[in-house]
């Protein structure tokens, strides 16, 4: 949460700053299928977010004593390009945020891959921040579950996620960077509408009991229309290599 000294308002006449009402997300929209080498890939465009996920493998382990003669191990890397924002990313590699968000998306499709199918092999997922504006965790992991199912990789579910946060005491959906900053509270989650679990859950800030259970049923909310933008991309990427494949 950002310092209360130069604290923009961010609700003005009952209304969001940018007009929107308190449940509303910003315009999303998905795109299966960008990056031709990788065997699945997807860019997601929500709000000013723009973020490309790719997806390699199954293949073989590296490093080989890694290897799991059980399963598939996932690798998740979420990464700022330097250039993502106007906050300072000159150092472009890893620091503790993107360790950190790279670490619970990893945990996501852990339980999200079945990895059992795929013994001493690896899936890498990457996610470029190429610009960031507030809920970038949950759009990269929305994102890396497309490219996902785009590289023919079997998951128990698309999974998806918005951020509800608190502002002004009010409680809204899909905050933007200066909710998220100046807000009293930010609570990113990934849930899986078919199985009904929540498999990343993170805070930022206090919320009571009640608020959470609030929080929880505006994210499900939020994921269903997450979820029939991730299907509209898979489903353009299908139709567009049927047609390729009858000219
Ligand atoms: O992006 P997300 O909301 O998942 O993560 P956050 O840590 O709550 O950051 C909120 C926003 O602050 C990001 O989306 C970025 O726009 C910005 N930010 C940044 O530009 N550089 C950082 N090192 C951390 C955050």
């Amino acid at each position: 949460m950002g310092s209360s000294a130069n604290k923009p308002q961010l609700i003005v006449d009952g209304k969001r700053v940018s007009g929107r009402g308190f449940s509303d997300l910003r315009n999303l929209k998905i795109t299966a299928g960008v990056l031709k080498k990788a065997n699945g890939s997807a860019m997601i465009e929500w709000g000013k977010n723009r973020i490309l996920a790719a997806v390699y493998g199954p293949r073989e382990v590296f490093p080989k004593h890694m290897t799991d003669p059980r399963k598939a191990l996932i690798n998740a890397r979420y990464v700022m390009a330097p250039f993502s924002s106007m906050e300072e990313h000159g150092r472009s590699g890893p620091n503790r945020r993107s360790i950190e968000i790279s670490k619970v998306a990893k945990h996501v499709f852990e339980n999200n891959v079945l990895v059992h199918m795929f013994p001493k092999t690896m899936i890498n997922i990457n996610m470029d921040v190429l610009q960031s504006d507030g809920g970038t965790r949950v759009a990269a992991v929305t994102a890396a579950s497309v490219a996902l199912v785009d590289a023919g990789i079997p998951v128990r579910d698309l999974v998806q996620g918005v951020s509800i946060g608190k502002i002004e005491g009010t409680q809204v959906s899909d905050l933007d960077k200066d909710e998220d900053n100046y807000g009293e509270s930010d609570m990113p989650a990934i849930v899986s509408l078919r199985t009904g679990e929540v498999l990343l859950y993170q805070m930022d800030g206090k919320l009571t009991r009640v608020e959470v259970d609030t929080a929880l049923s505006m994210i499900f909310e939020g994921a269903k229309i997450v979820r029939e933008k991730q299907v509209e991309a898979l489903r353009a990427k299908y139709e567009s290599n049927l047609s390729e494949a009858r000219e």
